[in-house]
């Protein structure tokens, strides 16, 4: 494989290409780096490459000309797959390394400053690449973290191809516990199951250590890894263990009504959406994932009971629901009031006398007091 890296500042890469992966397997001849600095593509007396962007605003965009002529002439050479570093690209991952380490030459822009002239991200490259969401002062340290994970990828390049297979991410999983001689140091031992040659168990610890550690620390990697029906039911249940946000969630408020029929026809026009008949005594609406439900306490209806006291609407337009709640024909206890608090609100009772109070969302969630 060939990598080629348009860069301005070639000296940032002597140290990181110069030992470790890269510096071996360019040394076994796996992978080729060359750098090449886009101020060598100039034509004017002081080497511009960079230009203060049109319209106004802080800071300096990299002209196009020295980035199109840099490029076009690595792709006279060979045609090579060309990424920009940006934090605007799509994001790095074991799986984009692999991906890239599948071409067989790389072009690799860092940009820098402000950033590049559009028509280089339109007409010139390939794909955008960003190593996290975070922004550095120039793409040099991103092309040196992308170059190390593409290389891992290219056959010959590590000692093992076995080790990439059982890394971190390779299975869409984080890594086992890893562990090495004494097997006790300052009293900590090292599991017994490591120690037992039991090849078999060893591979079941480190499967189920890698499942574990994957669902407490990145339970957002779990949809996509390649787990078992057994496998993925434990992680689920390990990753709900470690919610930070463990309150408990409000999802039905029940309220009775005389006739459902006709309390579907009064809610509906309060709320100003239908609902849904979930039984013959029962009418649910999903308010934004709480689900107000009009229960006939009558009818059998599976045993739900009644909530007690006050339903608290929080709508965008109090006025328009003040309007909606009179012409559904309930009774306004009350005009629509602004409290201490800048909230307003008003209160009114459904045809069954059950109290409803709609108060306007943006007091209500703005860390303000709430409904009292
Ligand atoms: N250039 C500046 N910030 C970057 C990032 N997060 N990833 C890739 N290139 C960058």
């Amino acid at each position: 494989m060939r990598i080629d890296i348009v860069t301005l500042f070639p000296e940032m890469f002597a140290g990181p290409f110069g030992a470790g992966i890269v510096a071996r397997a360019r040394a076994a001849g796996v992978v080729e780096v060359a750098l090449h600095n886009p101020r060598d593509y100039t034509h004017d007396r002081h080497h511009v490459v960079d230009d203060t962007p049109f319209g106004g605003g802080p800071g300096m965009v990299l002209k196009p000309e020295p980035l199109f002529e840099c490029v076009e002439a690595l792709q006279a050479q060979a045609r090579g797959h060309v990424v920009l570093l940006t934090p605007q690209g799509r994001l790095l991952s074991d799986a984009v390394a692999r991906e890239l380490a599948e071409q067989a030459r790389l072009i690799v822009i860092c940009g820098h400053y402000e950033g590049v002239d559009e028509r280089v991200r339109e007409a010139l490259v390939d794909d955008e690449v960003s190593i996290g969401d975070f922004v550095l002062s120039g793409g040099e340290p991103a092309a040196i973290v992308l170059v190390d994970a593409v290389v891992r990828h290219v056959p010959g390049a590590l000692g093992s191809q076995q080790s990439l297979a059982e890394e971190s991410h390779a299975g869409g999983l984080l890594e086992y516990p890893q562990y090495t001689r004494p097997a006790e140091y300052r009293g900590m031992r090292v599991p017994e199951v490591l120690l037992s040659g039991d090849h078999a168990k060893v591979a079941a610890w480190r499967r189920e250590q890698s499942i574990l550690r994957t669902a407490r620390r990145r339970p957002d990697l779990l949809e996509r890894a390649r787990l078992t029906v057994a496998e993925r039911r434990m992680a689920e249940r390990v990753a709900r263990g470690q919610r930070v946000d463990v309150r408990p969630r409000l999802f039905r408020v029940v309220v009775p009504v005389g006739e459902v029929d006709r309390a579907a026809a009064f809610y509906a026009q309060l709320l100003g959406f239908a609902g849904e008949r979930v039984a013959p005594a029962r009418h649910d609406f999903d308010c934004g994932g709480t689900i107000l439900a009009c229960v006939d306490p009558r009818a059998d209806d599976g045993g739900l009971r009644p909530s007690a006291g006050c339903v608290y609407f929080a709508v965008e337009d109090v006025a328009a629901a003040y309007d909606r709640a009179r012409a559904a024909g309930a009774r306004i206890t009350d005009r629509v009031r602004r409290r201490a608090s800048g909230e307003r609100s008003f209160y009114c009772r459904d045809p069954w006398d059950n109290p409803l109070c709609f108060a306007d969302e943006a007091t209500v969630f703005s860390g303000g007091r709430s409904v009292p």
